[in-house]
């Protein structure tokens, strides 16, 4: 099967700025995968090659293994958008909506699906209601709804918890767990680390326009941070120590020759996504 997401090389000039620098990386099936970087950095352009609101400047964008260049009609079958910024319909309510979409889709009799959304998204008391009278959160759902309503095997999320609160960015994060275990491919841009280490299998981490570190989200962590040790002793004193996370406690003992009866307590910190993004972001 070819994969859900496939960019090649991919760059996008915009007059004066190289906003993606040959980017290259593969979404697979099943997987939530996150792309991450500063503001700036390109992420949501990557979106809009995608999507075909941008054309690449170089290099080939394939969705299911379909140019989403030459055949955008075809490639929009197979994926839905929840862009960064919020789109303004002013004269349907919700449920309209979402038929339209439906038609867009050339999908008629839609209703199972739609319900389907209303209900997960928490839009059925409010399925009457015109866009403008919906709160920011309420626009947002009505954003994912509308993303799905065709039933994509890819879904692009462009920074799905920005200005969200924590209840409904907890309540996105738990719908996402529950696309992923229906089957549905995910990519989604955020800056923020602690969703990504949350949901993403894998991550890119983008600056300036080009890849900075690929791979497993719990390998980078891994890889790129410490954990820190702190000792206190019988004695009053206490003891500091940054390990690799890599490193065993055990082993850790064993090295810096700690006598466990003279411990009083142990306080481990693991490294984050966050550590590991800092590390990477501030080196050049
Ligand atoms: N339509 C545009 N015209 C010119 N420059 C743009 C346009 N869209 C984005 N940019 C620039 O491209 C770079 C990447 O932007 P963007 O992809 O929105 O970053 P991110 O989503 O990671 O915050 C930024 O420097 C931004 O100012
Ligand atoms: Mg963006």
């Amino acid at each position: 099967m070819s994969a859900p997401l496939k960019i090649t090389n991919l760059v996008k000039d915009y007059i004066g700025i190289r906003a993606v620098d040959d980017v290259t990386f593969e979404v697979k099936p099943g997987e939530v995968f996150g792309l991450l970087g500063p503001n700036g950095a390109g992420k949501t352009t990557i979106i809009s090659t995608i999507t075909t609101l941008e054309k690449p400047t170089q290099g080939r964008v394939e969705v299911f293994g379909v140019d989403v260049t030459r055949e955008p009609k075809k490639a929009k079958s197979f994926f839905g958008v929840v862009p960064q910024e919020i789109v303004h319909q002013g004269f349907f309510n919700i449920r309209e909506i979402l038929q339209i979409y439906s038609g867009f889709h050339g999908i008629l009799n839609n209703e199972e699906q739609i319900e389907y959304l209303l209900e997960k998204l928490d839009l059925k008391n409010y399925s009457g209601r015109m866009v403008k009278q919906l709160s920011g959160g309420m626009k947002r759902r009505l954003m994912i709804a509308k993303a799905l309503v065709h039933k994509p095997k890819l879904l692009l999320l462009d920074e799905p918890t920005a200005g969200v609160d924590i209840e409904l960015r907890h309540s996105l994060w738990e719908f996402v767990e529950e696309l992923r275990r229906g089957g549905i491919t995910i990519l989604l841009t955020t800056h923020y680390l602690e969703e990504a280490e949350k949901l993403c299998d894998r991550v890119g981490i983008i600056h300036k326009g080009k890849f900075v570190k690929i791979g497993p989200t719990k390998e980078l962590v891994r890889e790129l941070t410490d954990r820190q040790i702190r000792l206190e002793l019988k004695d009053g004193t206490v003891q500091t120590y940054a390990i690799p996370s890599q490193q065993k406690i055990g082993d850790f003992f064993v090295k810096h020759n700690v006598a466990v009866e003279k411990i009083s307590d142990i306080q481990i910190e693991e490294g984050s996504l966050e550590q590991a993004f800092q590390r990477l972001i501030n080196h050049d």
